[in-house]
């Protein structure tokens, strides 16, 4: 008997991973959470929209940001319930992670994508955080980052010391023709996390939307994608004090 109920509850806990998100209940915490700002029908005009910058994301048309896919792609659902739980620092997207249980995260997160268009799911092109390991973070990898910088022409926005002040960056617009800074990497604040799994999905996949483009293509190589990530997360001047006030962050894959 008892053994039974153990099997029932183990059965009812692996399957949870994978049963679909309930959308009549993503659809009452989007009303209640996420309307005045995405609004009703998910296309970024809620009565909250307009006085902000950068504008809510809309999820008819838009493109997103924060992806395990490809450039261009749809994001995976685990994408969006990272985002919905960790929020977008520095803009009005809210950390919702404390405030939603899990059931309603996943919810809200399918409801957001049932607003998009349908077909088969995307491919992921980057593994989970939980299975990317980082090469290790030495000398030599973020001097090899720090020449990817510049023959990448990171610095082209990004500036040459990563500051946020490239000749490119002035003229930054986003898909709402919103003005979007290039990152200053000494603040060390990311906006999809800061990291080192964050910061190499970020450059991997690129930020739809914005002129951040995507550099899976042009650098295929594990120990050149490290070396990047170690040498752009070695120019912020305080990470660890930054950690402390805003991390850790829940990992949701
Ligand atoms: C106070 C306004 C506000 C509320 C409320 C709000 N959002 Fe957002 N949301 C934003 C803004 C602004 C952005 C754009 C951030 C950016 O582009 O950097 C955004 C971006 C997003 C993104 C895009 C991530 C990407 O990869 O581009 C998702 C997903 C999202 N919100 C989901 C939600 C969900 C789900 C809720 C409700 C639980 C919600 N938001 C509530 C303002 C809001
Ligand atoms: C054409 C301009 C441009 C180039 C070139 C560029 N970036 Fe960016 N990058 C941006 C912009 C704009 C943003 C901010 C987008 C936003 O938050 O809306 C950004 C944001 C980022 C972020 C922060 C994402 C976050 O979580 O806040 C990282 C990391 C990054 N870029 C790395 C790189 C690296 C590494 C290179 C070179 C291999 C590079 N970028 C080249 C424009 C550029």
């Amino acid at each position: 008997m008892r053994a039974g109920l153990a099997v029932a509850l183990l059965l009812a806990v692996s399957a949870w991973g994978d049963e679909p998100p309930d959308l009549v209940r993503g659809g009452v915490v989007y009303r209640d959470a996420c309307e005045s700002c995405h609004g009703r029908e998910g296309d970024g005009r809620g009565p909250g929209a307009a006085a902000l910058s950068p504008k809510p994301r809309n999820f008819v048309t838009g493109a997103f940001k924060f992806r395990s896919t490809e450039s261009g792609e749809r994001p995976l659902l685990s994408d969006v319930m990272r985002t919905v739980s960790t929020g977008v620092r520095g803009t009005w997207m809210t950390a919702f992670g404390p405030l939603l249980s899990p059931t309603d995260l996943k919810a809200v997160a399918g409801y957001v994508l049932a607003f998009g268009p349908k077909g088969e799911p995307p491919e992921r092109v980057v593994p989970p955080a939980g299975e990317l390991r980082p090469l290790p973070d030495t000398p030599a990898a973020r001097e090899r980052g720090r020449a990817l910088y510049q023959s990448l022409k990171c610095g082209q926005c990004h500036g040459p010391e990563g500051r946020g002040d490239g000749p490119a960056a002035a003229t930054a617009v986003d898909d709402h023709g919103e003005s979007t800074a290039p990152l200053d990497f000494t603040v060390g604040l990311y906006k999809g996390g800061s990291t080192p799994q964050d910061v190499y999905r970020t450059f991997v996949t690129g930020l739809d939307g914005t002129p951040m483009p995507s550099y899976g293509d042009s650098l295929p190589s594990e120990e050149d994608r490290w070396a990047l990530v170690h040498y752009v997360r070695s120019l912020s001047r305080s990470p660890g004090f930054f950690r402390w006030l805003f991390g850790p962050r829940t990992p949701w894959e």
